[in-house]
């Protein structure tokens, strides 16, 4: 049962595409009160209750013991220490002595005291009073999450060929840079199907351009790579950088379409290009016009993007960064004291992503003038939507690759997301795991994080080690920052051992295929917490190192440096699998507690009793997957 309670005037944000009646929200099951403006509800929960949702956000499966906020952040450090990541999921499940679902459809901050001020107490904190709130009651969490999702639509499917292994990096700006990855991979036997083109494909920054001293005939390249079976895809950033002459601006500004201040000039921000107007993409108007604005390079045959920095990320703004500068120049030639220097150099850091810089920014709504912070996460979610409606448009269903890293839920249905920029950490590899059910709860399927790590220098095994979690998650995609450590897997020694890994990942596309068009059919998650299937059984409820994948299988990644395998648990009796190139090592294995050997070329599955899961033939691109032989590994 599904039930919608509303609270004045709430802002539309499509995220809910189910018709449902609206109830006052005085009969909201939870105690509430309204203080200060914000709308603050509590639900009591026992010791052994589970809490999981919030989607892509930092620390555990279950949410207990934190206070996360609902606030898209450009944050590129993912500790346990931070609230928020790039999304705002705004959902919520509790399993244990009760189960239900909340989801709260409100744009702006929301706080969640999950168990932290006290430990038996979960404290969500509205900061406006305009909202919906939907509240899922139902007796199994999967039938929760089902609920939920039919209320918001079907998930987004990708084409075939996004399940093929993709090679990215701050930046192989040229030809000759796509072309080494291309051959790198090639000469190593190891399949690859995608190439991404980061900032520098473009001309000084400028979306929808190609710089032509880079790629001199862009469209015959990007035909010629389509021949070899390798698909680019370009970024694509929030910001619309300013420059006279360039017509993506000059329309954005003649038309209106940028986002403004109070006082009505258009809002100036820094990013990557220096000044930009961000596009206003919650009028429906300015959408049409950037979404069309992706036909540029779908004309060139590119047939798949990533839209960044949409949160948005604001390096500084024009009015923040004169301040600063005023403040520095005022203390020029002083003795700065304690107080003094980090005043002054917290003016400089704190100019990135500043809330007053937010709060400055207005959106035109349907003719009314509304302050970005009463809508701020949803603006990355519209920037994507522009994409998707105009690719849905053009192109039909699963044509056209899409994902963002600022989202919030209704994204869904158009797009995916990466879990932004992470780092090269052997934690994050658990925290790849764990943000994988929480997101699936929330819509998102086509997910998965930066494998090998984004920020700082990978090692060989860790990057093997996140490529055998990587091997099943629907977007498998290696991406490193700018000046770290090349991190393509022909670049290390014995690159034997990431072709078996990868191998393998081609062997099982038609099983993990199948299983993701099941999912967004029956809106079903493809990664489960253990907990959803063995609800009373104490170590399955307590895990967070594995998961279940589809009807068929456990995924338990190996997260740890210098050890040659792992405990699992086994919640019941199940084939252990490993999987290596065209190498299938199988054995039977009882319910409860063991240690698995793992080699570093190795991907560990387990199969319950009586499944089955198909393998296809590896090939070097899926274009070239036999998906009609298969053999079947059996549980
Ligand atoms: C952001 C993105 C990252 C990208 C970089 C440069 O940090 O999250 O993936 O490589 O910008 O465009």
């Amino acid at each position: 049962m599904i039930k919608k309670f509303t609270l004045g005037n709430p802002i539309n944000t499509e995220a809910v595409v189910l018709k449902a009646d609206s109830h006052s929200v005085d009969t909201f099951p939870f105690e509430h009160r309204i203080e200060d403006g914000k709308f603050i509800f509590e639900f009591s929960m026992e010791s052994s209750d589970i809490i999981y949702g919030l989607g892509e956000a930092p620390r555990g499966i279950n949410k207990r013991g934190w206070i996360y906020e609902s606030f898209c952040s450009d944050d590129p450090f993912h500790t346990e220490t931070k609230s928020s990541l790039y999304a705002a999921h705004n959902f919520l499940m509790m399993q244990g002595s009760k189960n239900f679902g909340i989801f709260i459809d409100f744009p702006a901050k929301i706080r969640w005291d999950i168990g932290y001020t006290h430990e038996d107490k979960t404290v969500v904190t509205i900061d406006g009073t305009d909202f919906d709130i939907y509240f899922i009651d139902d007796n199994k969490p999967i039938d929760i999450v089902k609920e939920f999702r039919y209320a918001i639509g079907k998930s987004y499917i990708p084409p075939f060929w996004a399940f093929g292994y993709q090679q990215s990096r701050w930046s192989y700006p040229d030809e000759t840079a796509v072309d080494a990855v291309i051959d790198g991979y090639d000469k190593a036997n190891i399949p690859l199907d995608c190439v991404y083109l980061d900032i520098d494909y473009m001309e000084r920054y400028k979306d929808f351009t190609v710089d032509s001293e880079k790629f001199p005939d862009f469209a015959g390249y990007v035909k010629k790579k389509k021949e070899q079976g390798i698909h680019l895809i370009p970024i694509i950033d929030a910001g619309v950088k300013k420059e006279t002459g360039y017509k993506i601006y000059e329309e954005g500004l003649i038309n209106d379409f940028f986002c403004k201040k109070s006082d009505g000039p258009v809002f100036e921000g820094g990013v990557w290009p220096g000044i930009v107007g961000f596009p206003d993409f919650l009028n429906k108007e300015v959408r049409e016009w950037f979404g069309s604005k992706y036909k540029i390079l779908t004309d060139m045959g590119i047939d798949g993007f990533w839209n960044d920095m949409n949160e948005p990320a604001i390096f500084y703004s024009t009015t923040g960064l004169e301040n600063a500068l005023n403040k520095a120049k005022s203390l020029e030639g002083e003795n700065l004291d304690l107080s003094k220097f980090f005043e002054l150099k917290d003016t400089f850091t704190g100019l990135s992503n500043n809330p007053a810089d937010y709060s400055s920014i207005y959106h035109n709504i349907d003719g009314k003038m509304v302050c970005h912070d009463k809508v701020h996460n949803i603006y990355g979610a519209n920037m994507t939507k522009a994409a998707g409606e105009y690719f849905e448009k053009e192109f039909g269903k699963s044509k056209i690759l899409m994902f963002s890293r600022a989202s919030y839920v209704g994204a869904h249905r158009s797009s995916g997301i990466w879990f932004g920029d992470n780092h090269s950490w052997w934690s994050h590899i658990l925290l790849n795991l764990k943000m994988l059910p929480s997101a699936n709860m929330c819509g998102f399927l086509y997910c998965g994080a930066d494998l090998g790590g984004f920020n700082e220098n990978a090692t060989r095994d860790l990057v093997l080690r996140f490529l055998a979690l990587g091997v099943f998650t629907p977007l498998m995609r290696n991406h490193a920052a700018l000046g770290t450590r090349n991190q393509e897997c022909y670049n290390f020694d014995n690159s034997d051992d990431f072709k078996d890994i990868i191998e393998v990942r081609y062997r099982l596309i038609p099983y993990l295929y199948n299983t993701f068009c099941k999912a967004s059919e029956t809106n079903d998650m493809i990664f489960r917490p253990l907990a959803f299937d063995y609800p009373d059984d104490k170590l399955a409820r307590e895990c967070e190192t594995q998961l279940l994948l589809g009807d068929e299988c456990m995924i338990c990644p190996v997260y740890e440096q210098n050890v040659n395998g792992r405990y699992v648990y086994l919640p019941e009796d199940m084939t252990y699998v490993k999987l290596s190139g065209t190498n299938v090592e199988t054995r039977f294995m009882e319910k409860g507690i063991h240690y698995i050997d793992v080699a570093l070329n190795e991907v560990p599955l387990f199969i319950k009793k009586g499944k089955k899961v198909p393998l296809c033939k590896p090939a070097m691109r899926t274009s070239l997957l036999d998906v009609e032989n298969l053999e079947y590994i059996e549980g």
